[in-house]
């Protein structure tokens, strides 16, 4: 089974929108493991302040920092799934350490998927006064040759969730 050969945690990466956090939730549900969401557990750890509030009053590259020390804590817990805001397996040392530590999902979607996911909540700094579209089409010429060197590429599905989480359980 899945679940008896998987020895390191399984971490999601892809870009805003993917659907790293839905498809990561029904995984763990579906194999029965615990669900961390490393944006959450940023959160927690910035005292509750939100990522829009950190990036606002440290800057990105102090967010950076505390999204690696957050997700190299986490990579040390058991068996687990582990979605990863889309940045996080850029960061060189970040992406060392997941490729070290856990098995990377990269969760594939083409713009126009990403463009309808992300108009759904306004909570990203990255998209913040800038045309969702251009940003993200910008970020994926950029990102997706760091996204590729995960050890599985999964393309998310226009539809329900199941079918992206069916296309992952067969790759695991
Ligand atoms: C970011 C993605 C966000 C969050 C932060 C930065 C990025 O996570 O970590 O806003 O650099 O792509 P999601 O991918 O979960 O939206």
């Amino acid at each position: 089974s899945i679940l008896a050969r998987l020895d390191r945690p399984v971490v999601l990466v892809g870009l805003m929108g993917a659907g790293k956090s839905c498809i990561g939730k029904r995984l763990a549900s579906h194999l029965g493991l615990p669900f961390v969401d490393a944006d959450r557990e940023i959160e927690i750890a910035a005292g509750g302040c939100t990522i829009p509030e950190i990036f606002a009053m440290h800057g990105e590259a102090a967010f950076r920092d505390g999204e690696r020390r957050v997700i190299q804590r986490l990579l040390g817990n058991p068996v687990h799934i582990l979605a990863t805001g889309g940045g996080a397996f850029v960061d060189p040392n970040t992406r060392a350490l997941v490729k070290e530590r856990g098995l990377s999902i990269w969760i594939r979607a083409d713009l126009d998927l990403l463009v309808k996911r992300v108009s759904r909540r306004n909570n990203r700094p990255l998209l913040q006064n800038v045309d969702p579209r251009t940003k993200l089409a910008e970020l994926m010429t950029l990102r997706d040759p760091f996204y590729a060197e995960a050890d599985i590429i999964v393309d998310s599905a226009d539809g329900p969730p199941e079918v992206t989480l069916g296309r992952v359980l067969e790759a695991l």
